[in-house]
């Protein structure tokens, strides 16, 4: 195990195993947030909210190659170490996991975890990048298995993959409570993504659209229907350089169209838009009784 300023770095899964049982025996919570790493205060969000809610925090680092459904987006995914362990020490995050391909699927990445997602995983996201959420669900249910946390910390920003997560976690009846914290937005509303860095300058000043058209919904739903929203902003959505990939008004729990907005207690406006050639998401929650 290396010592770095505080934080540890683990890379084997026996390792963390025996680390987090010491932990356990000594009654201490854990709270956990996996990422894909390239981290940025979206993340951070996440990891403060852990620390705060539990004795032990631990992030993992797993640029996870089940979810890319584009191999070139795989290839091109940021990897930034160095940066983000700094990152990590500095909030006071105390494990950092960072295992190889090996130490997650030491069977090969053919080994899958079958759970009923009724279906939340084929739209949306699911309808564009097939094959994407079962890895992320592979991937995130062998690291609960590894790291058996109280917590569980996800972002609001991947609305569908954390309900997912929620459905899995119920279905398979694993003990880890899911913490979803807030989208975390730049100062002029951009929602906070690793994949911002690859925005040119003038796309990346034009990708405010996307906060801006949520915004717009969210002010005019007394008046419109979800359709009549939705045309709206796919409208709005379409300047130059970008290209909207969906824009839809769902359920929050069953993630499908709604077409009232009686119909529902939990609205949810759900987009992604081609930034040239950089894909983003966004979401608002437009009603919900919490
Ligand atoms: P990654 O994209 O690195 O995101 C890790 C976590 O950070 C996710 O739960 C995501 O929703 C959250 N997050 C990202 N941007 C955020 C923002 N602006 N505000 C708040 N939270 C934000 O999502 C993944 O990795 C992977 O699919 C993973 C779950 C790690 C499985 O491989």
């Amino acid at each position: 195990m290396a010592r770095n300023k505080g934080i540890r770095v683990i890379e084997t899964v026996s390792e963390l195993q025996s680390v987090i049982r010491e932990f356990k025996k000594k009654k201490q919570t854990i709270g956990f947030t996996p990422t894909l790493g390239a981290l940025h205060e979206g993340h951070a969000t996440l990891i403060q909210r852990s620390k705060k809610e539990n004795d032990i925090s631990v992030c993992s680092i797993f640029v996870n190659p089940t979810q890319f459904n584009e191999k070139s987006d795989l290839k091109k995914y940021p990897r930034t170490f160095e940066a983000d362990k700094k990152i990590l020490e500095k909030i006071g995050c105390d494990i950092l996991f960072f295992p190889n391909e090996k130490e997650i699927y030491p069977n090969g990445s053919d080994y899958a975890i079958k759970v009923n997602l009724d279906g939340l995983d084929k739209r949306m996201e699911g309808a564009f990048r097939p094959g994407h959420f079962e890895g992320v669900v592979q991937v995130v249910y062998r690291l609960l298995e590894i790291v058996k946390a109280h917590h569980l910390y996800m972002g609001q920003k991947d609305f569908q993959q954390f309900t997912i997560i929620q459905k899995m976690i119920d279905k398979l009846k694993i003990k880890t409570k899911l913490v979803v914290c807030p989208i975390k937005r730049e100062k002029d509303g951009l929602a906070m993504s690793s994949r911002n860095r690859r925005l040119g300058k003038t796309i990346r000043k034009n990708a405010i659209i996307l906060n801006k058209t949520l915004k717009s919904v969210k002010l005019k739903m007394d008046s419109q229907s979800p359709e009549e929203l939705c045309q709206f902003a796919l409208h709005k959505l379409n300047i130059i350089d970008f290209k909207p990939e969906y824009f839809i008004i769902i359920d929050g729990y069953k993630l499908t169209p709604i077409r009232s907005f009686d119909d529902t207690e939990y609205a949810v406006a759900c987009t992604a838009v081609w930034a040239g050639d950089v894909r983003l998401i966004d979401n608002m929650i437009l009603k919900s009784k919490k």
